[in-house]
Order: C-alpha cells, then sequence, then structure tokens
C-alpha cells in the first residue's frame, strides 16, 4: 500500500466503481476541486474517448493520460481526481500517484459489471477493452490491475453498499490519515 498523502486526494478503481460520483461528491463535501480525468484527456486531445481508441489506438490514448494526470497533480493543487480504470497501468502513472492519498473503490466483477451494463452512459461512451460481454472485461481487468490498485492505493473502500455510505468511507480515510 501507498504511504501517507500529501495534496490531491486520488480515487482509483475499475469502470463501474463510481470514481466520478463519488470524486465529485466527495469534492463537494470537502470543497476541493473536482477534476475527471478522461475529460482532461477528452479536452487535450479535442476527441472523445471512444474515438480516440478507434482511430488512434489505446497507445496514444494512453499517452494522452499519462500527460492528462501530471498536468492535474501540478495545476490543480488539492484536487480530487476520478481517474480512468486503467491509469495504474504504467509504471510512471503509478510512481505520479505515490506522492497522492490514492483510495482505491473496489467490488466485485459481478457487482461492477452489472452497473456498467445498467448504465447506458457508461456502456455506450467507452471503448470496450475485452470481447465476451461487460463481465468477461471486469473479471480479466480486474485480475490484472487489482494488485495494481492496491500497490498505489492508500485506503480500500467497498464500493458495494449504498453511496452514502461510499461518501462516509472515503470521509473518514482521508480523515484518518496524517497530512
Ligand atoms: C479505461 C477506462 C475508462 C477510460 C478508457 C480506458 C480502462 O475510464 O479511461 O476507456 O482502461 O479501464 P472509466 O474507468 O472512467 O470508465
Amino acid at each position: 500500500m501507498n504511504g501517507p498523502s500529501t495534496d490531491a486526494l486520488v480515487l482509483v478503481g475499475l469502470r463501474g466503481a463510481g470514481k466520478s460520483t463519488v470524486g465529485r461528491r466527495v469534492a463537494g463535501l470537502l470543497g476541493r476541486p473536482f477534476v475527471d480525468l478522461d475529460c482532461v484527456v477528452e479536452g487535450n486531445a479535442g476527441a472523445t474517448i471512444r474515438s480516440l481508441f478507434a482511430e488512434q489506438g489505446e497507445l496514444a490514448f494512453r499517452d494522452l493520460e499519462a500527460t492528462a494526470l501530471t498536468e492535474t497533480l501540478r495545476l490543480v493543487p488539492g484536487a480530487v481526481v476520478a481517474t480512468g480504470g486503467g491509469v495504474v497501468l504504467r509504471a510512471e502513472n503509478r510512481a505520479a500517484l505515490k506522492g497522492t492519498f490514492v483510495v482505491y473503490l473496489s467490488g466485485s466483477p459481478g457487482v461492477l459489471a452489472a452497473r456498467v451494463a445498467s448504465d447506458p452512459g457508461t456502456a455506450d461512451g467507452r471503448p470496450a477493452l475485452v470481447e465476451g460481454g461487460w463481465l468477461a472485461e471486469a473479471s480479466q481487468l480486474l485480475a490484472v490491475r487489482d494488485p495494481l490498485y492496491r500497490e498505489v492505493a492508500c485506503a480500500v473502500v467497498d464500493v458495494q453498499r449504498p453511496l452514502s455510505e461510499v461518501l462516509e468511507a472515503v470521509l473518514a480515510a482521508v480523515k484518518a490519515t496524517p497530512r
């Protein structure tokens, strides 16, 4: 697990974990700026993530994601940052996250896949990364990424409960950690 925090509060986890929803709410409660890293990528590129993947490929997206992460951490002090689910894949990103307070929003593949499937915005707006549907994708990605999420995390919060409890758990983790 990651060490104590500096400035940014960064949410990591798989698609469907609620990073953007939780991040926006936590930022509001803490009176801190909220940044959605996928939106920064889209803004910088002037293209949607879906079209970036389709036209330039995943590697180009990952380069933009890495730049967006370092830019955000440098330019938005104290931000609450919702990351894309694959941000932990690159060692350079994991190194950049080491200085921040990272919360891993964790859930089982079944629960996360069901959430994605029931949210047309998420299901349609993002490229599929694995063939075979959302459950196959969540299972395969989690097998690779769960250890990486845990490597960078200062706290792990189970998202398989009501949003109010998830928010409380994130806030409690932030408060419990000396700055
Ligand atoms: C990705 C997750 C997406 C987005 C991109 C890649 C991933 O973000 O960054 O499609 O590799 O898991 P969300 O986790 O917000 O869906």
